[in-house]
């Protein structure tokens, strides 16, 4: 399964973020995650669709919207709208979850469930099979730079193996802390699409992103080898 890298945005420096994107493409990540805060589901506000629509317009990776908002159907078409390929919603943040990924379907995007640190993955069960990516958060969503929680490593090898027990392809994305000090851990778990915010940011940008790009297939391989 090739390993997906997702720079966060949410890391970077807006007064060149064109700059910043641009370089985080020529090094190879194929996504670009987009962190949407509300200030009610988490404790900060971030951006939202007038930022997504410009970057539409200047790049071409596939445009990873994480939603941190309150009852996110209420925004979906309007994301859909401002150029979104993948819209992730918490499950903690839906009253009714079939009809929020009813909702993103329709808008033909792909679709994304998300769970907090302390949501249990069997909450999943009931949704997995009309999911694209589930995203196990390894850091409590709200703010990034914080420390990956290790207690969350066991969540990403459960929900592969749901996955792999259904027959499913699932995609599995984590979100949070992510460094190349634990993508070993995080990748041999089971996750695909790795987000990373500070470790991409902090330094040079294309050379991190290519780091995370090499370091990401070699475990991969090793991983296949050995299985
Ligand atoms: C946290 C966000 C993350 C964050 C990741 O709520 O969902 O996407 O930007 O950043 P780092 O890698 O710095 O934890
Ligand atoms: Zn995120």
């Amino acid at each position: 399964m090739e390993i997906i890298i997702a720079p966060s945005i949410l890391a970077g420096d807006f007064k060149i973020l064109g700059e910043q994107i641009e370089k985080t493409e020529k090094g190879g990540a194929k996504y670009l995650h987009f962190d949407v805060m509300d200030g009610h589901f988490v404790p900060s506000i971030s951006y939202g669709m007038p930022v997504l629509k410009s970057i539409k317009g200047y790049t071409n990776q596939v445009l990873d919207v994480h939603l941190m908002i309150d009852e996110p159907i209420r925004y979906i078409k309007d994301f859909a709208n401002s150029g979104a390929d993948i819209i992730t919603v918490h499950l903690e943040a839906c009253q009714d979850i079939n009809e929020t990924i009813r909702e993103i379907r329709s808008c033909g995007v792909k679709i994304g469930v998300s769970i907090k640190p302390e949501t249990c993955v069997s909450k999943l069960v009931d949704v997995l099979e009309k999911v694209d990516m589930v995203l196990i958060m390894t850091v409590e969503p709200g703010f990034g730079g914080q420390l990956l929680i290790r207690e969350t490593l066991p969540k990403i090898s459960e929900i592969r193996k749901m996955i792999t027990t259904k027959g499913l392809d699932t995609d599995v994305q984590v979100d949070g802390g992510i460094t190349l000090d634990n993508i070993h851990e995080v990748i041999t778990a089971g996750a695909n699409v790795i987000v990373s915010g500070s470790a991409i940011f902090k330094g040079d940008i294309m050379k991190n992103v290519r780091k995370f790009i090499e370091v990401s297939a070699s475990i991969e391989s090793q991983y296949r080898e050995a299985n």
